[in-house]
């Protein structure tokens, strides 16, 4: 008898009803292998038509590789909720699948069509399924990345494509309450399309970890950017977009090609304006933000959280925290929708 597909054997795993054997309250955000990964490849100029789920493991990669030698790389993070009810739901897949294409443009890669983005999605959390976390203890984060493979010493576009989606399951991003430093000497990204931080490049990460290490040794959370050009607006942290709130009113600067365009972000707008809360997206002055009755970020990974201070040339800013706050607010119906106790009237969920 012919020996198990990887599929095969990958279902067996996934129809276990049994839970891997850690404790969910003890993962916070690193990374915990699963059990498989997905992996689709195509060469320069074709379009990719099928993947596989493998094996979670190492990959070989040549040395020469574009995303290796000249950063020609770019990723997304989603995740994958368990319902009461033990289904498991996703969040606006098509988006992440939109954004991964828009950067794969500007980096003049070959995206996965959104299709295959989100099968591959579902494929992969099904073979993982073990490792979605019950309801309210987690969730599966999932990694999609598409980099150039094909091996050249020239500068230019890749050969080849890889694009693979691994995942984690996940708790909170950040521990205990935040304390954000302004960041005056370095910048995240610049305004148009010159720069890449409207895009989730995996050249927009290391470069700001001078000042993210910084500002952690000094006992902050994270750092909050300034534009590189006056200095004298927000935009947003290392790893999540930006709010201000002043009584009914909520800021958020504009997605001018600087600022990521969050997923989380563009839903929690949605849900603000729902709820009633007037909300634009605008330049937002440093001077605006020391003023804020609140302050709050949001992200896959972050969630929507309340920032309880910011330090800005050395002077320590508060903001209210706790279940009252519009952050707070804002997040209860997030989580509601994604976890599928609040009823989706959107269409977010998959
Ligand atoms: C996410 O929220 O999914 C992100 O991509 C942030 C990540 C850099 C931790």
């Amino acid at each position: 008898m012919a020996p198990p597909s990887v599929l095969e054997n990958c279902l067996e795993d996934s129809n276990s009803e049994t839970y891997p054997d850690i404790n969910w309250e003890d993962i916070g955000f690193s990374l915990v292998p699963t059990d498989y990964m997905y992996v689709m490849k195509c060469a320069k100029g074709e379009k990719f038509s099928h993947g596989n789920l493998i094996r979670y493991g190492t990959f070989e990669v040549s040395p020469a590789a574009g995303i290796l030698n000249y950063g020609q790389g770019i990723f997304e993070g989603l995740k994958a909720y368990r319902t009461e009810e033990g289904s498991i739901l996703l969040f606006r897949p098509e988006e992440n699948a939109l954004r991964m294409k828009a950067g794969a443009d500007r980096l003049c890669m070959t995206s996965p069509s959104v299709e295959q983005f989100i099968n591959a999605v579902k494929e992969t959390v099904l073979a993982n399924k073990r490792w979605v976390p019950p309801a309210g203890r987690g969730t599966l984060y999932l990694r999609p990345l598409l980099m150039g493979t094909g091996a050249a010493l020239g500068v230019g576009p890749s050969t080849e494509y890889t694009f693979l989606i691994y995942c984690s399951p996940v708790s909170n991003y950040h521990k205990g309450s935040l304390n954000f430093k302004v960041e005056e000497k370095l910048y995240r990204a610049i305004s148009g399309f010159s720069g890449t931080g409207g895009i989730k490049s995996v050249t927009n990460y290391a470069p700001v970890y001078p000042a993210t290490t910084e500002a952690k040794a000094e006992g902050f959370s994270d750092v909050l950017f300034l534009d590189a050009a006056t200095g004298k607006h927000i935009e947003e942290g290392s790893a999540c977009n930006m709010f201000v709130v002043k009584g009914n009113a909520i800021c958020t600067p504009t997605t001018d090609g600087a600022i990521l365009p969050g997923i989380t972000r563009k839903s929690v707008i949605a849900i603000a304006l729902d709820l009633g809360y007037q909300v634009t997206e605008r330049g937002v002055t440093v001077e605006e933000m020391l003023v804020a009755d609140e302050l709050f970020c949001t992200g896959t990974a972050v969630v929507v959280n309340n920032i309880a201070s910011v330090t800005y040339k050395n002077t320590k800013i508060e903001y209210k925290t706790g279940a009252e706050t519009v952050a707070q607010k804002l997040r209860k119906t997030l989580l509601g929708i994604q976890t599928g106790t609040i009823e989706d009237r959107k269409g977010w969920t998959v």
